[in-house]
This record gives C-alpha cells, structure tokens and sequence, in this order.
C-alpha cells in the first residue's frame, strides 16, 4: 500500500500576507478598534418583553435575525463589549423562547462573555417603565443603568460608551436623534437648551408633534436616581402605561442635569418593528460591512449585493487578504478566510471555509464547512456549481468542476474531478483524474467506507468505486466499470461487458 503522506493534502499555512478582516463585533461595534473599555460599575438592562405585533410572527420578535444572528443577540453582544457587571434582559412575550435563545448564546460563548446575564420577567407589560420596574430588586444601589432596547439592532458599543460617559455619576443621559418624520416617538422638549421633558406622541399637542428631536429608547442613568424615580411613575396618560420616559420630569424637578446626547446615525438607533424595517436594517448593516471590506481592499463588484451572516453557532468573521475579489450575490457564513488574490465567482454561497491563496471559485458553488471545515488550495479551481461540503480538503491547484460534490474527502495537488462526480469519504492522491460521472460509494446502508485512490490514478467516466477500496497507484480504471475489489498499482482494471460486434447483422423490420 502507498505511503499515506502521498495522499495528504499539503497543511494549509498561514501565509505571510496582510489580512483584514470583519466579525460580528468589528460589524456591531467599533470599540475594539478604538481603546478598550474598562470594567466598570454598569448595569445594562435590555427591555424585551413587547409583544411585536407587526411582525405577525408566532417568533418573538427579538428573536428575529438580522446578518443571521437573533437581533436580541446584536443588542447583547455589542453592550458585553462595555464589560458591564451585569446585564439584565426583561422577558414577557414568548420568554420562554427568549430565555432558551439566551441561554444557547451563553453556551456558545465566544460571543461575549455572559457570566453576567440573567433575565426577568415582565407579565403583564404595562409599559417601559413597568418594564425597568422589574430590575429593581437585582439592580445594585451604586454604578450606572444602561437601558437599551432589544430590537434595536445596530446600536455600537462607542455610541453607548459616549452616553454612559455622558451620565457620569449624576446625571440623566438620554441618546436623541433628529427625525424626518418624528410620528410615533417620544418628543423631547427643551425650555431654551435645557431638557424638560419625553412628551409621547399619543399624549403631545399639535405643538408639540412638530419638535423632530427624539429620544432613541436608549438612557444611562444613576441606578441611586434611576430606583426613587421608578418607584415614583404613574400610568396617568392616554396609554395606561407607565412611562420610562417620565422620569425626565422628576430629573428636572430633582434639579439633576438631563443630557442629550445626539447621534446623527439613525440606523444605529432604529427599532425593527415589521419585516420591512427588518429588511432594511439587514440592508444598511450588509452594505456597511461591504464598505468596511473595500476599505481594506477587497474588491466587490457591488457592494449592494453582498452578505455576510452568522452561522447558527454565531459566528460571523470573514477574514481577506489582499487583492481579493468577490463578484455579485455572494453569501458568507460563519467563518471563511480568503487568501491573497483568492476571486470568489458570482452567487457562491461559502460557510465556514478556508479558500487559499490564488484560489478561484467559479459561480454558483455551494461551500459549507460546518464543523469540519472546508480547505481549498492555492491555486485551486471550484465550480462552477460544485458543492464542497464538510471536511472537503483540496490541496494545491486541485480542479473541481461543474456537478461535483466532495464530503469527508482529501484531494491531493493538482488532482482534477471535473464533471459530474460524488467524492465521499475518499483519500485521493497526487494528480489523480477523475471521469465524469464516477461515484465513490461509500455508504452500505448501515456504515460508510473510504475509498483510497492512490496517486497518478485515472478513473475512467462512469465508473462506481464500491468502499472500501484502494485503486493502486498509477493504475487505470476504465470507463463504466464497478470496482468493488482493490487493484494493484500500475494496473487497468476494467469491469464491465466486453464490446461485442457483430458483423452483418440484420436489424428486425416492421410486419
Ligand atoms: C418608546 C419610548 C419613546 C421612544 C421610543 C423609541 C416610552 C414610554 N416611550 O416608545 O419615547 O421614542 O420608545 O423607540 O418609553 N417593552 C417592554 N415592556 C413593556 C413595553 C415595552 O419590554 O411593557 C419593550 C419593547 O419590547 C421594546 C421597548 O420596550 O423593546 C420599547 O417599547 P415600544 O413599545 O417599542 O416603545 P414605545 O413605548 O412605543
Ligand atoms: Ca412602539
């Protein structure tokens, strides 16, 4: 039998080259780039109790994805990224759902670090300030409250550490936006410069409905302030609600300063409340992570029909070197990486994929590594509509061509399988072709089975390689033929009904 190391794929190397890269965090927040945040007294409590009827959904609305993580994710991701002591999301509807979610984030992790997360519920809601009601008892006497809303996904750490900072240890920060069209929202009115009050649409005045400055649903406040306030709401307005927003009003009588603090980035603090809107922020969010890539370099054919998501564990990090190019429509998940002048063709879906320097993916290819992980090559060629799934392991200038579908497979340097052909828990060596249509069966029913083909080997078309089974090296299979016996190196091995000619044959005719 050959050497082993004959059939190895060449370990796939770090290569010297500069990548740039972006993840889930550099995606919602810009704090790593930007000094990094000190542990501090804060607590951020992330109120996600409401019903989101617009969505007209049996899932919660938090639950909802957006770059395919839960939004609620988004929201809890970027605040960890402030390393607050705890963080205290309120549940109502489907909290059982939402706590579950929660807790599989926990689980997995290397999100964020969520030792300090805990939920409480909410039943029945009866407003945002009812909502931040049910904090109080685990919310200490000291440090910062951070109230944030679950559904507003694109919120970033530095915005947040700006208005934290803002609050210092005496002051209400409130996080406001000016607004084209301000229906709906609570107005924020000032007497001169100085904050007065959140007046909410349903109970404004005509006057008041024209003031476009809004508040964001998004405050830092002394929990020392924050608790007396709480305990001091009324549902005395049009809604029965308690109103988080009317502690302005005891700020203001209190003699406590009140800051604004402006973003002018709307998306950053726009709440998903029906598909559309979840559409649209999907789209705002992708095209800023396409502007981030072609700021390091990456060449994209059009950054509007560009996608990179979370696979289900979370994950979200592409990784590029330099000179990468990436035509139109193409989805990224989990974590990929793509080496120095890798081009990756039109409409390829590619998760959890290590593409080499050099490499070319031609349109349409599937490739999803899930857990094993998928490597192409330097050099190699992929699709078009090839499908690498799973522990597929091309190793240099290793061809896969239209129609083909490799799993569990190693394929050594410059081994082609061009057309038509499943790869499955195979061992191929060193140029090693491979006929269009061959099937590796690998699968009797009940356990799969390797098939080794050894270097130099040629698999004639349409030929069914029956597991387990060795082709020795150099050998030659010749087209249509069944092998479900190994053959020794150098050999033809031909399987299949002799071609018969008979001569002057008479072809039967019609009575
Ligand atoms: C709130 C603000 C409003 C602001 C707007 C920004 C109040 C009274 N008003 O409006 O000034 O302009 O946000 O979007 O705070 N929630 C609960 N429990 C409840 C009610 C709501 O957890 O009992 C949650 C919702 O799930 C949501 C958030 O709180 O995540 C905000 O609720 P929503 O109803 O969207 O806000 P409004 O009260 O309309
Ligand atoms: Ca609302």
């Amino acid at each position: 039998m050959e050497s082993a190391s004959r059939q190895t794929v060449q370990p796939i190397s770090e290569t010297a080259e500069s990548y740039v890269g972006l993840s889930a965090r550099d995606a919602s927040g810009a704090v790593r780039s930007a000094q990094e945040p000190v542990p501090q007294a804060l607590s951020v409590v992330i109120m996600a109790a409401g019903k989101g009827t617009r969505m007209k959904s049996t899932r919660p609305k938090v639950l909802h994805r957006l770059a395919g993580r839960a939004l609620l994710a988004h929201v809890v991701g970027t605040a960890a990224q402030l390393l607050p002591r705890q963080m205290v999301v309120i549940t109502g509807h489907g909290a059982i759902e939402v706590e579950a979610a929660l807790a599989v984030l926990i689980r997995a992790g290397d999100q964020f670090d969520a030792k300090n997360l805990s939920c409480v519920r909410q039943e029945p809601q009866l407003g945002t300030g009812h909502a931040v009601q049910q904090a109080v008892p685990v919310l200490p006497d000291d440090g910062v409250c951070l109230v944030l809303n679950g559904d507003v996904p694109l919120i970033q750490a530095d915005t947040l550490q700006a208005l934290v900072a803002s609050c210092g240890a005496d002051k209400l920060a409130l996080l406001t936006v000016v607004m084209p069209d301000a229906t709906g929202y609570g107005r924020i009115v000032r007497s001169g410069n100085a904050v007065q009050a959140i007046v909410e649409h349903k109970d404004a005045s005509a006057a008041l409905r024209e003031i476009r400055e809004i508040y964001t649903g998004v405050m830092a406040v002394p929990n020392r302030l924050l608790k007396p306030w709480l305990a001091r709401l009324s549902n005395d307005n049009t809604q029965n609600e308690f109103y988080l927003t009317d502690i302005v009003k005891f700020a203001v009588v209190d003699g406590v300063s009140v800051v604004a603090q402006q973003t002018t980035d709307t998306a950053q603090v726009d709440g998903v409340n029906s598909p559309v809107q979840l559409a649209q922020l999907e789209r705002t969010h992708q095209l800023r992570q396409a502007h981030a890539l072609m700021e390091a370099g990456v060449r994209l054919t059009d950054p509007a029909r560009f996608d990179l998501r979370a696979d289900s564990r979370g994950t979200c990090e592409l990784v590029c070197a330099q000179d990468v190019e990436i035509d139109l429509g193409c989805i990224f998940e989990g974590r990929v990486s793509l080496g120095q002048g890798a081009r990756i063709g039109a409409h390829c879906i590619i998760a959890n994929a290590r593409i080499e320097a050099g490499a070319v993916i031609h349109p349409f290819s599937h490739i999803d590594g899930e857990v094993l992980g998928v490597q192409v090559g330097q050099g190699a060629m992929v699709g078009p509509f090839a499908r690498l799934r799973p522990g597929a392991h091309l190793g240099e200038d290793v061809h896969i061509g239209n129609f083909v579908e490799v799993k569990n497979s190693t394929l050594a340097q410059g081994a082609k399988a061009n057309h038509l052909t499943y790869l499955g828990d195979a061992t191929v060596g060193e140029r090693v072709n491979i006929g269009a249509g061959t099937i590796t069966a690998n699968y009797d029913g009940a356990n799969k089975h390797r098939t080794v083909i050894e270097a130099d080997v040629h698999i004639g078309s349409n030929s069914v390689l029956v597991a387990p089974v060795t082709i020795g090296a150099g050998g030659t299979v010749g087209a249509g033929s069944v092998v479900t016996k190994s053959t020794p190196p150098g050999a033809l091995t031909v399987v299949r009904g002799k071609t018969v000619g008979v001569e002057g044959w008479i072809r039967p005719v019609k009575r």
